[in-house]
């Protein structure tokens, strides 16, 4: 419950000051798909790259955010709400921030995106790692798709639980495996350029 008797205190370093220092504008790179598409390899080698040109970022992964910040929450479709609604206040701030904020969540539900993208407003890059649920399911990483089809996880996105793919994502990259990822970062990182982030 919120209370009432809080005031808004407004930095004096603002965001536009860390922004001109960076010499780019903070944004949210959001990406969205099924477990095992890729959104964590690819964030992470995008922000590899955006390092390398000098860029202020952070990667806040699905995996790792549930270790601690959402360690409280489970894959309902309420809890998973809860989850998509703190990392979209976390990258609010990071944008005052002046970084650049690339997340990896499944973020299965489009309302959820929605808010989140209401949230942050033009800054919001939805990302879509558009990959077949068979490959994902093949690729398996961790295990979880034989455990669920098992029925030892229950509500596993793609098998059990539902995933809206997205309808008006910015940028859709294709992570089946046909492109390279440095294709697929390219796609990205143009993106930005032509969406003026560099300053
Ligand atoms: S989200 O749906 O709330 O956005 P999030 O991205 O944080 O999910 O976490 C997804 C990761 O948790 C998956 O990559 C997978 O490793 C693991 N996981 C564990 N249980 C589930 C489940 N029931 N559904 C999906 N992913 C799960």
């Amino acid at each position: 419950m919120k209370s009432s008797n809080t005031v808004w205190h407004c930095a004096t370093v603002t965001r536009e000051r860390r922004e001109a220092q960076n010499g780019h504008r903070s944004a949210v790179l959001w990406f969205t798909g099924l477990s095992g598409s890729g959104k964590s390899t690819l964030a992470h080698y995008v922000e590899e790259k955006l390092h390398g040109m000098g860029c202020r970022t952070f990667v806040f992964d699905g995996d790792n955010v549930r270790h601690g910040l959402c360690g409280d929450l489970s894959f309902s479709e309420e809890a998973r709400s809860e989850n998509i609604r703190r990392i979209g206040e976390m990258s609010k701030l990071f944008i005052n921030a002046g970084v650049i904020a690339l997340t990896a969540f499944i973020s299965p539900s489009h309302e959820d995106r929605q808010k989140v993208r209401d949230l942050v407003g033009d800054d919001f890059i939805e990302i879509y790692c558009d990959c077949p649920i068979e490959v994902c399911e093949e690729r398996d990483v961790k295990g979880l798709y034989k455990r669920a089809r098992a029925g030892e996880i229950k509500e596993f996105t793609g098998i059990s639980a539902p995933y809206d793919v997205p309808r008006s994502a910015e940028i859709v990259v294709d992570t089946s495996g046909s492109l390279s990822l440095d294709d697929c970062a390219e796609t990205i990182i143009a993106c930005l350029k032509a969406r003026g982030v560099w300053l």
